[in-house]
Formats: structure tokens, sequence, C-alpha cells
């Protein structure tokens, strides 16, 4: 019997090929211990599958690469400038568009521009670039994501949804002149890639109106975002990708744009607004950050590319395949009896590393462990998100101790084929096979600002077994050997 649908295949065939280094468990030992366990420090050379980030890794098309031949570097007013900003326009429905060299560079010039130290700026959950731009402006970060957001478990379809109690709260206890903006990010990268959905958004800005707060939109996943409320919220099935985009940004102020990853380029973002007068102050210092305001840190060429990869992005059979293929490995993942957050989100699937290694404890780091260990049994290179990624309490100095301990394997758009996501399902599954052999790590180098990323680490001193241990390992193995077979 056929199935009910056609099944979904990419929707372009591939012209030019990339070789992939294919090498061996000992060598990728020994190159994990010279990258101190932390897979940013890995040469990309030594990687077989690279799942590192979905950012900047996309593959152009042909559209886009002969655009980029259209490059017009003019120092001052590129004609790929107004490309770019009629783009915007008519897909985001901001007036005014100032180009960053990526997404940190427009929130470097928010977060300056609208906070006054001492200020409090809500978020449905942090991403790591956006709070440390809001905190040095002086603001103190507040997370207002529903409750669900923070359970791996829970089914719930639209995590990336806006607390309204936790919000009201925060403007009572310190008043909404304390509160310049709130910061609703689209498919919430941290909590596993969770869409918001268009009722919640509907509901955070009529409080936000009768609050005098601002919404700025981390518009870096919104398409994806677009599509899941498509997807999953019934009265807008019928609705295209590009109609509800617009809708979301009629209820925001602007947005900060990472075009590395909805917009399928290798470099580039934007800050987009409405306000006239922030955006005249925005291109004051974006011209000292950035670069003049009709290039903002970007090639012409590289904005034209941005401007073809929207017109791409927002069609929905590329959209169909992203994300299915994003849900074909979790799919694949799952038949190895792998433990990840549900519902599967738009850019990645991320293992619970806590539950998959539970002889380690949170301070032995089983996200980064978990993430060395796959590199080493299949070459596929995955990062934390978990204990490291969190940080410090920059008041206390303690670490932070997030819910979630997660690996996140992130799929870059249009350059792996399904049977690549064959393998890495298999390798996660290898891991899960082995995972009592996982040991812990230490870090032995910590950086002030986003350790994750310059963190070394070495293998944690064995611990001395118990009895109880070695009962408790007999009995793991009894469960290991009834998970589905690899072979
Ligand atoms: N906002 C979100 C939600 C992001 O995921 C990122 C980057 C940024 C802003 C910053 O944009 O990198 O262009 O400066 N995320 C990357 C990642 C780094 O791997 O998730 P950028």
């Amino acid at each position: 019997m056929l199935k009910k649908n056609m099944p979904v295949a990419e929707p372009y065939k591939i012209k030019m090929v990339e070789p992939l280094t294919m090498t061996t468990r000992e060598y990728r030992e020994d190159k994990i211990k010279t990258a101190h366990y932390n897979t940013f420090l890995l040469k990309s050379n030594d990687v077989y599958i690279d799942l590192l980030t979905d950012s900047g890794t996309a593959a152009m098309s042909e559209y886009q690469w002969a655009g980029m031949m259209l490059g017009d570097e003019s120092y001052a007013g590129s004609k790929n400038f107004y490309v770019l900003e009629q783009a915007v326009n008519k897909y985001y429905g901001y007036e005014y568009v100032l180009p960053t060299h990526q997404g940190r560079g427009a929130e470097h010039i928010i977060s300056k521009l609208l906070i006054t130290p001492g200020d409090y700026v809500p978020g449905n959950m942090y991403f790591t670039t956006t709070r440390a731009h809001q905190e040095l402006a002086g603001a103190t970060f507040v997370d207002v994501i529903i409750d669900e957001a923070h359970d791996s478990n829970s089914m719930h379809p639209f995590k990336g949804n806006v607390d309204l109690v936790k919000f009201e709260k925060l403007v009572q206890k310190v008043g909404a002149t304390k509160v310049p903006y709130l910061n609703l990010q689209a498919c919430v990268n941290m909590a596993g890639g969770q869409p918001f959905s268009l009722e919640n958004i509907r509901a955070v800005h009529e409080f936000c109106q009768v609050h005098g707060i601002k919404i700025i939109l981390d518009a870096t996943r919104c398409l994806e975002n677009a599509w899941f409320i498509k997807q999953r919220e019934n009265e807008h099935a019928h609705r295209s990708i590009a109609e509800i985009l617009r809708e979301i940004c009629s209820y925001t102020d602007g947005c900060t744009m990472s075009g590395k990853k909805d917009l399928l380029v290798n470099i580039g973002g934007f800050l987009a607004v409405r306000d006239p007068k922030i955006y005249e102050k925005a291109c004051e210092l974006g011209t000292l950050f950035e670069g003049l305001h009709t290039y903002g840190g970007m090639a012409g060429r590289d904005m034209e590319a941005m401007a073809r990869g929207l017109e791409e992005a927002i069609k929905e059979e590329h959209l169909n395949q992203r994300i299915g293929q994003v849900h074909y490995l979790a799919n694949k993942i799952q038949e190895y009896g792998v433990p990840i957050v549900l519902p599967v989100g738009g850019h990645a699937v991320y293992l619970d590393a806590a539950r998959m290694l539970p002889h380690l404890s949170q301070d032995e780091y089983p996200a980064q462990s978990l993430a060395s260990a796959l590199y080493v049994e299949t070459g596929v290179r995955a990062m934390e998100r978990g204990i490291v990624s969190a940080g410090r309490d920059k008041t206390t100095g303690l670490n932070n101790y997030p819910k979630l301990e997660l690996v996140r394997l992130t799929i870059p758009r249009r350059v792996y084929t399904n049977s690549h996501m064959d393998v890495v399902a298999y390798g996660v599954g290898l891991c899960q096979e082995r995972h009592h052999k996982i040991r812990g790590l230490e870090m032995v180098y910590e950086p002030e600002n986003m350790r994750f990323f310059q963190a070394r680490f070495d293998l944690a001193p064995k611990k001395h077994k118990t009895k109880a241990d070695n009962q408790f390992s007999a009995a793991k193995s009894i469960v290991a050997n009834l998970s589905p077979s690899l072979h």
C-alpha cells in the first residue's frame, strides 16, 4: 500500500559537491584531546558531519551565487543595499533597515540605544549574545518564558510562548518605565528551537500597548516560527508563510536579525525598526561599530545574496524540507531509544544528556562529555547547551545550573542529505549503547565571557567505585542490553 502523502524530498538538485573527511576513531580520540574536549576547538577538517550550528553554514543557491556577481562595492549607497532594504520592507514590513555584520551587531546597537543602566529586559528565554549585550548596556535580563519551555517532557506545541503572568509580575515589581522592551525570540534556540503562537504574540502586544513597552523581535528564525504557526494553529493553516510573518512583525517595533540562519547566507544581519528617530540614532552607532548605514559591515555582494536568500527561504517547499529533515533525524534517533527534547523544534535535535548519562552529576558537564563522545564515536560534531553555555551569575559569580543539560545537533540548511542523518542517528545510538563508558569532564580553563566557546576541559578523575556503584552499573548494563540493537 502506498503511504497517503508523497514523501518530502529536497526541492533542489546538487550542482557542486564538497568532499568530506573520513577519519578513524583513534585519530578522533587524539583530536578531541588536543581540542581540550571542546568541540568548538576542533578543526573543521577533522570533522565528518558538522552539526555544530546552523549559523552561516547554509549552501547558497545558483540564484544567490549569481547575485554575488552583481555586488556593488561602493562605500556609500550600494545598489545591493536598496535591494535588501526593499526585501525587508516587503516581507518583514519594517521601514528602516540597517545592515550589520551579523545578528549580534544589531543586538549591540539596539541594546545600547534602548537600555538605560538599571533597566530590566524580559525575554522568552535568553540567547547568549543577546543577553550579553543587554547586560553590557546595564540591564538585567528576566526570563518570562512559559514553564513548559524548561521541561524536556512537555509536549506543549508553543513552548516559546511568553508567560504573561510572569511578565506582568515583573512590570508590577519594577515599574513599566524600567522595562524598555520585551525581547521576543522566534523559535527559541535555547529551548530547542520552540516557536511562539500567533495567539500569544497578539496577547503580548496588547499588554505591551497598555504599558508602553516596546517589543523587539529576534527574527533570526522567524520564518521557521511562521511555518510552525501554519502547521499547529488551525485557524492559520490556510495562510501563506509570508502573511503570517507580516502579522508577527506587525505586533513588534523592530527586529534584530542574524541572516546566517533563516536567510541562507554565510554572513550578515540587520537591525530593522519602524521609528525614524530610533533609526537615525542606530545609524550613528552603526557607523561607529559596524560601517556606514548602507553597508554596515557587509559587502555589497553579501547584501544581494541575503535579499535573494530571503526570497527563497520564505517558500513553503523550502521550509517543508528544512524542518522535515530535522524531524527525520529526530525520528531516527528516537528509534534507538534516545531521549530528546520534545516536541522537536525547527533547526536542531536536542539530546537530553542528563537522561542519557545519569551516572554524571551536572558538575561533571554531561552535555559537554556527550558531545565529545559523539565526535570520538562517529566524527559528528555537535555542541553543548547546558551548564557550560549557561555561564555564571553576574552578581554572585556562581555557576548557573540550567534545568536542561542538552547536546544540540544543529542542521545546516540545504547541506546534508538524509543519508547523513542516518549516520548521525546511528552515532547517537552508539553513544546511548556505550553511555556507561562516557566519562565526565573537569574545566581546566574558563574564560570570563561566553565560556563555552573557549573553555578547556580534561577527563574528570575516575571515581572510586563503591559496592553500590557496582550494583548500579550491573543494573545499567541490563538496561543497555534491552535497548534496540545498532547492528
Ligand atoms: N539570536 C539567536 C536566536 C541566535 O541563535 C543567534 C546565533 C543570534 C541571535 C546571534 O546571531 O551569530 O549572527 O551574531 N546563534 C548561533 C547558533 C551562534 O549557533 O545558534 P549572530
